[in-house]
């Protein structure tokens, strides 16, 4: 948990602080809310939807909605909504009931430190912002090129304000700077803003480059892009290094703009594009739903991030991107997301910016070429070969039955087949045959093997992770049929499934009631959660197979057990070299096989 372990004081405060707060009246404040069987429901703030998903439970005082899976308390609401941390949400709340927020709420002096430590570094990064941003209109000359710059690439002075751009003149004013204010040298180097050379000197790490502040959702500056102007220079961009306040592989940037959007309006879909220009030309020309990766491969918690916004993604990237294999498995990892992908398709050799520049029917025009991700590779493969000539065709036809037969579906493979028939000239029965092919060529290679088992594998592994999810639920919500099963008999894996196994254990030995919204408190910002409270939807666990699908995933859990025991029993058989000893094992062995067969035949 971020804000470090609280003491008994602070934690008696944040339980009247809840007490104070009706969930129900707190978020009924900022959304409609409908009553409707036991709970409250509206369409979700947190992910675009139009029929109602967010429910609101009065009795556990928690929200969870069905359609994202996000869920907490009250303050967790407050965070959200508000885009704000914990203790942010904490003075919020606080501020409404009339309450004063204890002083030290941190017992381990550790967690004190760090949070104090994160709050300066904001406040260094803030203040360099500034700094650099005062550079830019300051009247000294060194800015003129920047000034310059910024013109010729067309930026109105608005849209600068708006992204807060700046420039750094020298290596040297900055640090200077920071020491006025009061900053100690360490402080900023761990900010990353300044660096020191081997004598212990320091000096501006994006010393004289044009600054794009790089804002997270919750308007904190969490790091910069240096531009340098000058062609000779190495590295055209330099970012701020990874700090305690910046991980590239987990901003978007952008997102503070994003998350104010999104206030005002839905936001149907998200334009990735790969660079800091790309984003604020693109803004600038109405397209204010766009965020940039910064250059760098999709990550999951990009995915993770933007799907709090929307559920489809237009990637914009440079015309060039799809020959770069690490890119397409950037979409694959969009996809695993959950969210739908479609791909702009950009003139040769022209980035978003350019062609945004050229006014934004022209970028609209491309917009409205979207196409899913496998027609994107197919129209990909089209530019790269010359169909006309005899040899080339073969090798588009090639590689394009290759990429159909990743299709997902019998009805996109087919789509694909008759496009590649019609470009290509090849009759359609002939690339049919020729697929066919390509399959079983395919799944006669032996290293096929093991991808064919990973699938395998991994619906064995949702199977018991939904089975675990069902169990928890019902016991955290108190399904009769639950009562008797103790869960200290099964293996728990998952951080979250612990932490919630732990939860009810406890309580069942002091026979005190299950507060499910207390597990907010213990489990901040987690996905896993969700999954869990989604069981208690309707009549999940209620319903005439709720009792039967609770002893399936029982047995799934017990089958998971002794599937674990053989593991372990083959593995130290393996390292045995004892006569007697492999014997005993054997039969170990044997015995948890026999257990495993009559689990299954029941
Ligand atoms: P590009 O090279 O496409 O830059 O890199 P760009 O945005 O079109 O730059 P302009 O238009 O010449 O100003 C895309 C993004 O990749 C990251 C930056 O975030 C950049 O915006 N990048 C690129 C780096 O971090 N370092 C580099 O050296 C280059
Ligand atoms: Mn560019």
């Amino acid at each position: 948990m971020s804000v470090g372990k609280l003491n008994d004081e602070f934690i008696n405060f944040l339980r009247e602080l809840k007490q104070k707060n009706d969930i129900v009246e707190v978020i009924g404040n900022y959304v409609a809310l409908d009553r409707k069987g036991g709970n409250y429901w509206a369409c979700c703030p947190f992910h675009h939807e139009r029929t109602p998903s967010f429910a609101v439970n009065e009795g556990e005082q928690y929200y969870h909605c069905f359609g994202c899976q996000e869920s907490g308390d009250v303050i967790k609401f407050v965070q959200e909504i508000e885009s704000t941390d914990f203790m942010g949400a904490v003075q919020i709340l606080a501020a409404r009931a009339k309450m004063t927020v204890p002083e030290n709420g941190y017992d381990s002096e550790e967690a004190a430190k760090r949070k104090k430590k994160r709050d300066t570094m904001v406040q260094i990064m803030r203040d360099t912002a500034r700094f650099y941003l005062n550079n830019l209109y300051s009247g000294d000359a060194r800015a003129d090129k920047y000034l310059q710059y910024i013109q010729n690439r067309s930026l109105a002075p608005t849209t600068v304000k708006k992204f807060g751009l700046g420039a750094s003149l020298d290596y040297t004013s900055l640090p200077k700077f920071l020491t006025t204010k009061g900053y100690s040298k360490e402080d900023a180097i761990a900010c990353g803003v300044l660096s020191a050379d081997d004598k212990g000197r320091v000096f501006d790490s994006l010393g004289e480059r044009l600054i794009f502040p790089i804002i997270n959702a919750m308007d904190e500056v969490v790091g910069f892009g240096g531009r340098t102007l000058d062609k000779t220079k190495f590295a055209k961009y330099k970012n701020t290094k990874e700090t305690m306040l910046f991980d590239k592989s987990k901003t978007l940037y952008n997102i503070n703009l994003l998350k104010k959007l999104k206030r005002e309006q839905t936001v149907k879909e998200i334009i990735f594009v790969e660079g800091y220009m790309d984003t604020i030309t693109l803004y600038q020309a109405g397209f204010k739903n766009v965020v940039a990766t910064m250059g760098t491969s999709l990550t999951k918690e990009q995915a993770r991030l933007a799907k709090r916004y929307t559920d489809n993604i237009l990637i914009s990237y440079d015309g060039d991107f799809a020959g770069q294999n690490a890119d397409l498995r950037g979409l694959e990892i969009l996809k695993e997301a959950g969210l739908n992908v479609r791909v702009v398709p950009m003139p040769d050799g022209l980035d978003p910016d350019d062609v945004a520049k050229q006014g934004a029917e022209e970028y609209q025009k491309c917009l409205d070429q979207a196409m899913p991700v496998i027609d994107y590779r197919i129209h990909a493969l089209e530019k790269k070969y010359d169909i006309k000539k005899t040899e080339e065709k073969r090798q588009f036809v090639s590689e394009a039955l290759k990429v159909v037969r990743s299709g997902e579906s019998a009805d996109v493979r087919e789509e694909l087949l008759k496009y590649i028939a019609k470009i290509s000239g090849t009759a359609f029965h002939v690339l049919e045959r020729d697929l066919n092919n390509i399959k079983q060529e395919v799944l006669s290679v032996p290293q096929e093997g093991p991808k064919e088992r990973i699938t395998e594998i991994s619906s064995e592994v949702d199977k018991t992770q939904k089975a675990k999810r069902f169990v928890l639920a019902a016991k955290l919500f108190s399904a009769p049929y639950a009562q008797s099963v103790d869960l200290s008999d099964f293996l728990w894996k998952d951080e979250t499934h612990i932490v919630v196994a732990n939860y009810i254990m406890d309580h069942e030995k002091s026979g005190e009631r299950l507060h499910p919204s207390e597990l907010f408190v213990l489990l901040e910002n987690n996905a896993e959660i969700g999954a869990i409270l989604d069981f208690n939807n309707g009549d999940k666990l209620t319903g005439p197979i709720a009792e039967q699908f609770f002893n399936d995933s029982i047995r799934t859990m017990q089958s998971e057990a002794i599937e674990e025991e053989i593991e372990q029993l083959k593995a130290t058989n393996a390292q045995c070299t004892e006569k007697s000893e492999i014997m005993e094992l054997a039969k170990k062995i044997n015995e948890c096989v026999r257990r495993r067969n009559a689990l299954k035949k029941s």
